[in-house]
């Protein structure tokens, strides 16, 4: 048996909910095809050349693998083949799509033998290995499609919201974030008067996502805690997102811990543009970077 699955990069945060909220978006994806073996045998291979480890253990498809064979008392193996388009180490959920992928695509194969909270809970030890947290923000948008909301990660509550009908702009400049260095430097302590604007903030962008009130998204894709620290990191990170909204963006941020920025749009046309401003903003500073034009997905 075995199966072929596209599997899509992710926005994490979406600006305002550190940790909670994510979206699935079409453009880039990555494809893996999983087959079961009747050995116990957890085999990776990678069509690309991004240097991933293939030994199971150290693999994040194969830690969702060999704990699903561990937790579930499998006696077969898989063999993964993962065509990887989404740039490991982008902040669009590069190794969330691996340990998600693995993990919906052996569900399937196994006869869907678990819930979705199952799929997300066992997805969720690939992004462990991966950056040594215990987040779904970007895993649960991958296996749900769409905006969700993580109400909680322990246990598992995930709430699937309404997709409105927009359109996204994403640059990914060639340096390097590792989320780990961009968890590090964040405070630990909040002042009372940031965080109630960012639960403004974020009620007011579910609410907006929920009554399709494309003002209101704009008004809350605020982040008045994560964003300040964070953006020191990103090259031009202000600069884009200025142009972005004088282009008629509404709204955008840094995409999960970066260095991508990804910015929202009504229109595909404005999308396209503010991806043209994005290249060339990096083009003026020798920075390499790549731009997606996408929809939610
Ligand atoms: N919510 C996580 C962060 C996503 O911002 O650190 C990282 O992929």
């Amino acid at each position: 048996k075995n199966i072929k699955i596209k599997v899509p990069a992710t926005v994490a945060n979406l600006v305002c909910g550190f940790d909670i909220l994510g979206m699935a978006i079409n453009n880039p994806y990555d494809e893996m095809e999983l087959r079961l073996l009747e050995t116990p045998d957890i085999i990776i291979k990678h069509t690309d050349h991004f240097g991933l480890p293939e030994e199971a253990s150290k693999n994040v498809a194969g830690v969702v693998l060999l704990k699903m064979q561990e937790h579930l008392n499998l006696k077969n193996g898989f063999e993964v083949i993962i065509h990887k388009n989404i740039k490991p180490g982008s902040g669009l959920g590069s190794s969330a799509a691996s340990a998600a992928g693995a993990a919906y695509a052996a569900n399937i194969l196994l006869g869907n033998i678990l819930s979705k909270e199952e799929v997300v809970h066992f997805a969720m030890f690939g992004e462990e290995l991966a950056s040594g947290v215990r987040h779904a923000d970007n895993i649960a948008p991958c296996i749900y499609g769409g905006i969700t909301l993580v109400k909680s990660s322990d246990p598992i509550d995930i709430i699937p919201l309404n997709t409105p009908d927009l359109f996204i702009a994403a640059v990914h400049p060639q340096v390097e974030v590792k989320t780990s260095d961009a968890r590090q430097i964040l405070k630990k302590d909040i002042r009372l008067k940031d965080a109630i604007t960012q639960w403004g903030n974020i009620a007011g962008l579910i609410a907006g996502i929920e009554k399709n009130d494309l003002s209101l998204i704009g008004r809350s894709l605020n982040d008045v805690i994560i964003e300040p620290v964070r953006s020191i990191l990103i090259p031009k990170f202000h600069e884009i997102k200025t142009k972005s909204l004088e282009l008629g963006a509404l709204g955008g941020g840094i995409s999960g811990s970066g260095p991508s920025i990804f910015m929202i749009t009504e229109r595909k046309e404005t999308a396209e543009h503010i991806a043209r401003m994005m290249s060339s903003v990096y083009d003026e500073i020798n920075v390499a970077s790549f731009v997606y034009v996408s929809d939610i997905n």
